[in-house]
């Protein structure tokens, strides 16, 4: 049991429990961050690092289908937005490792999960990057669900997370821009190019619209973290709000939301079900890039510890000369 926020070392009894869980509920019922320092339910702590460290395991690993096209981007232009925008994603992954760190687990603990394979990130990073406008369709709609997901997420309860939150949708908001300019160019280009585009929603499409997790009636997560205002939708309520603002920008782009089953009932946007079978497939591990995506984390790894060492050296040295002077 977690005693921060306590001025204690004896192990805590029924009654000090159920006022500091009462404290804790009523404290995020009135919609107060809990921080680091105060006591919190253990499942809580569970629950926002389980969030938050595959959260960060996302962006770091959802560099790598874009990172493919670093160089072959079009123009030079092209590469320069690119190359902000996968840096953006390292940021992004860095921030949530130290929001993660708060909650008493080591970013070290966390990076060894990802390298052995044992911990989960948002399926869609495992599926390929097999054109240009692969690219332009990440940023419309990967990084547009993202958005979706996240807004809500800068009023979480948790301090630490929701204050990481305010800075990442900045970024994905450009993120976003860019992939729908790509997309605007290619959709107004050569009948090649239109149809590069429209091949790429084809198979961004379902996936984008999976990023969301099951639908309620599985989802084993979504009244904890309600009630606990770390979400504030549910994702059917997230996957809706996403189709309704994708489809006109499909329509202006002239391209097809390649769903039968799309229609307007003059409010909302109705759709076909994503396979939950592919989804459970992708996210056990058996999806189109799984393994190389861990292959491509481990070779990162191992290629950059001399960096690490030499990081580690310079700090002793620098430690060593101000404890001389
Ligand atoms: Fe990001
Ligand atoms: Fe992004």
């Amino acid at each position: 049991m977690y005693t921060q926020g306590l001025d204690q070392t004896e192990p805590l009894g029924e009654d000090d429990l159920s006022r500091l869980s009462e404290r804790f509920e009523s404290k995020v019922a009135a919609e107060q961050k809990v921080e680091p320092t105060d006591w919190m339910p253990d499942a809580y702590r569970t629950l926002l690092t389980r969030q938050i460290a595959q959260h960060a395991h996302s962006e770091i690993v959802g560099m790598l289908p874009e990172g493919n096209w670093l160089s072959r981007a079009p123009s030079l232009r092209r590469k320069g937005i690119l190359l902000a925008k996968v840096q953006d994603e390292a940021g992004h992954g860095l921030y949530l490792y130290s929001a993660a760190e708060t909650l008493g687990v080591t970013r070290d603990e966390l990076v060894e999960q990802l390298l052995a394979g044992t911990a989960k990130y948002s399926s869609i990073f495992n599926y390929p990057t097999l054109q240009w406008a692969d690219v332009g369709a990440i940023g419309w709609l990967v990084d547009g669900a993202a958005i979706m997901n996240q807004v809500p997420l800068c009023r979480c309860s948790y301090g630490p997370y929701a204050r990481a939150m305010v800075r990442i949708c900045r970024e994905e908001s450009f993120h976003q821009r860019q992939g729908f300019e790509v997309m605007t160019v290619l959709a107004q280009g050569s009948p090649a190019q239109r149809a590069m585009a429209q091949d790429a929603l084809d198979r961004w499409w379902w996936p984008s619209l999976m990023m969301f997790g099951p639908p309620d009636a599985e989802s084993t997560h979504n009244d904890r973290s309600m009630r606990w205002k770390v979400k504030r939708f549910t994702n059917d309520e997230l996957r809706q709000k996403f189709v309704d603002m994708t489809v006109p920008q499909a329509h202006y782009l002239g391209l097809t939301i390649p769903d039968p089953d799309l229609s307007y009932d003059g409010e909302y946007w109705r759709f076909g079900e994503p396979d939950w079978a592919e989804f459970k497939r992708v996210l056990t591990g058996d999806g189109p890039c799984n393994r190389e995506r861990l292959a491509a984390r481990n070779k990162a790894h191992d290629d950059g510890a001399w960096v690490r060492e030499a990081a580690v050296a310079h700090a002793d040295k620098k430690r060593a000369r101000a404890v001389a002077s």
